[in-house]
């Protein structure tokens, strides 16, 4: 069977997080390459100046802001609205925005667990409920979730944030799951970096040691889309050796 191909100029991105570090990398490659990029977080004028930035940088108009909260349902589910209504299609799905709450075991809050699993799980579950329908409907969509090595292994100072981004990967794995059960053309991959420097972000920058620079998530996360569409890279761990 032939799987339906799309050119990167003629799709549409969702990337929340997208206005700093990681997130604001893969906008930069994906409207770099052609596609319109919605940058989605809850900071406006971030995004305005980040959109500004890379509009200016690419030398036209790809990137384009909007300020929503990942944690409220009305708010997601009008982003995915308005991307729909002015595009007709939603094509990458860029789950990237987190946090981390650093509370050690005994010390958990109520407060801090919930702040962390609405953002990093019921936020990415809630965009990816609300743009699968409309990938099914265009027969073409890939979905990328950022989770972290932290997705894979525990660590005593962030166990929320293990639990968000091992959960992440799981609620990914029944998505994976579904697509390919519905026969979808539909692909989910997961980054699970290391330490990811996103302070020295420009190409002459030595990222900090131990850390990767930025600009090799981009480069991954193309390679990952650019690959057959029968093809999936599923969990991308990617560390500084
Ligand atoms: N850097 C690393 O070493 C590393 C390693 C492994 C995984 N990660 C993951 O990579 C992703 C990006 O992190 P980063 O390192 O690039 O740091 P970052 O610059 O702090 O990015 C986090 C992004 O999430 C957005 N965000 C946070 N809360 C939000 C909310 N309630 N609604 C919408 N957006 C929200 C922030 O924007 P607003 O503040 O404007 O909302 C920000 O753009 C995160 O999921 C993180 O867990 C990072």
């Amino acid at each position: 069977m032939t799987l339906k191909k799309k050119s990167l100029s003629e799709q549409i991105a969702i990337v929340t997080g997208g206005g700093t570090g990681i997130g604001r990398a893969f906008t930069e490659a994906l409207a770099s390459a052609g596609a319109r990029v919605v940058i989605a977080s809850r900071r406006a004028e971030t995004l305005q100046r980040a959109a500004d930035e890379l509009n200016a940088h690419i030398g036209v108009e790809r990137v384009y802001p909007h300020a929503f909260d990942v944690r409220d349902l009305a708010q997601t589910e009008a982003l995915v609205r308005s991307v729909v209504e002015r595009w007709g299609t939603i094509d990458v799905l860029v789950n990237n925005s987190g946090l981390a709450v650093p509370e050690m075991v005994e010390a958990i809050t109520e407060e801090g667990w919930d702040t962390v699993m609405e953002t990093n799980l019921r936020g990415a579950m809630r965009l990816v409920r609300a743009c699968l329908p409309h990938m099914v409907k265009n027969d073409f969509g890939d979905i990328i979730n950022v989770s972290s090595q932290a997705g894979k292994h525990g660590y005593a100072d962030v166990p929320s944030y293990c639990a968000s981004k091992f959960g992440l990967l799981g609620f990914a794995e029944a998505v994976r799951d579904h697509v390919r059960k519905a026969g979808a053309n539909v692909r989910v991959f997961n980054f699970c970096p290391g330490l990811v420097d996103v302070e020295h972000t420009a190409a002459t920058d030595e990222p900090r040691p131990g850390s990767v620079h930025v600009s090799n998530m981009a480069r991954t996360l193309m390679y990952a889309l650019s690959l057959d569409r029968d093809v999936v890279l599923e969990d991308i761990n990617i560390y500084s050796r």
